[in-house]
């Protein structure tokens, strides 16, 4: 199939670890130039030399998302040093585990800066020049399967993931209504994708620790299980080389997902609680 994502520049944040390295592994093998933005600058600096060792062409940036000065000095460094952006890819994010109610401050607040101020920074760095430049781009932004879903002891960042993909519905809108035409949008959901996010989440320090701890221990047994990050990133750039708004890593296993919350929806159920839902691969 003829790709899009055969050059042009690729930024995606987070893209030290798990699917932001996947998608960038994916991305400089079709042939763009990649820039590696993260906090973790080993990481990226690694990366980046893994790249240039196969010849393509990376760039590893530092830059934390939830700094507005930051993502656009990246933005501007970007279009000055490399070139128009062919693809924004606003990944980073990260979990916490625990009641809300012992759900400490600092990391409330740092989740929401990150997952959901974090992708609102990206977009409004780069997309104005992006729509400037008049050349077919794309923005992906970071839902996730529990952009779709209910679960217990994951509130701050099952929220974040549904306030995702409602600002990724609502400026698709947008960019119709503004009629930018050249600019896809699209909401990428991960079901589960092997990946550092259940190690690095945030827990609890007063409260219920041990049901926040068994939480982690619950999405930890799912990763042994999940999707290779590479094979995740093959299925999201075609699905969006084919003009597909939702980039699912696992169709069928996503896609049940989706009907069942549209179900619940439509029938008006309450949420309830239920056993882990079973990873498939597919
Ligand atoms: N792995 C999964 O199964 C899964 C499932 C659904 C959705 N997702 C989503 O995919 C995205 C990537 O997650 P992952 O699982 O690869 O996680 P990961 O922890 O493996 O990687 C996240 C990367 O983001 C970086 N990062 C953290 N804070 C940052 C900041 N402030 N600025 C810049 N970079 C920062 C980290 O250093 C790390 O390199 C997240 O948005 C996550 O919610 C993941």
């Amino acid at each position: 199939m003829s790709t899009p994502f055969g050059g042009g520049v690729a930024v995606i944040t987070g893209a030290g670890a798990g699917i932001g390295a996947g998608l960038a592994r994916h991305a400089a093998k079709l042939g763009m130039t990649v820039v590696l933005a993260d906090i973790d600058a080993e990481a990226i600096a690694s990366l980046r030399d893994e790249l240039e060792q196969s010849g393509a062409v990376s760039i590893d940036a530092v830059c934390d998302v939830t700094d507005p000065g930051a993502v656009s000095a990246l933005a501007e460094r970007v279009y000055r040093d490399v070139g128009p952006v062919r693809l924004l890819v606003n990944n980073a994010g990260i979990e916490q585990f625990g009641y809300l109610w012992d759900t400490p401050v600092a990391n409330w607040n740092r989740l929401l800066d990150i997952n959901i101020s974090g992708v609102f920074h990206g977009v409004r760095a780069f997309l104005p020049p992006m729509i400037e430049a008049g050349e077919p781009a794309w923005v992906w932004n970071l839902s996730s399967i529990g952009g779709v879903a209910v679960v217990p002891l994951q509130a701050p960042y099952i929220m974040s993931k549904h306030a995702v993909l409602a600002l990724t519905e609502c400026l698709r809108l947008e960019v119709e209504l503004a009629g930018h035409d050249h600019i896809h949008v699209q909401a990428v959901l991960p079901g589960a994708v092997v990946s550092n996010i259940f190690e690095s989440a945030g827990g609890v320090t007063d409260g219920d620790v041990g049901a926040a701890e068994s939480q982690r221990a619950a999405m930890l047994d799912i990763k042994a299980d999940a999707m290779d990050p590479l094979a995740a990133a093959e299925a999201v750039f075609g699905q969006a080389a084919e003009d597909r708004f939702y980039l699912l890593t696992q169709p069928d296993y996503v896609g049940s997902a989706m009907t069942e919350r549209a179900n619940v929806l439509a029938t008006q159920q309450a949420p309830r609680l239920r056993t882990q839902r079973r990873f498939d691969p597919t």
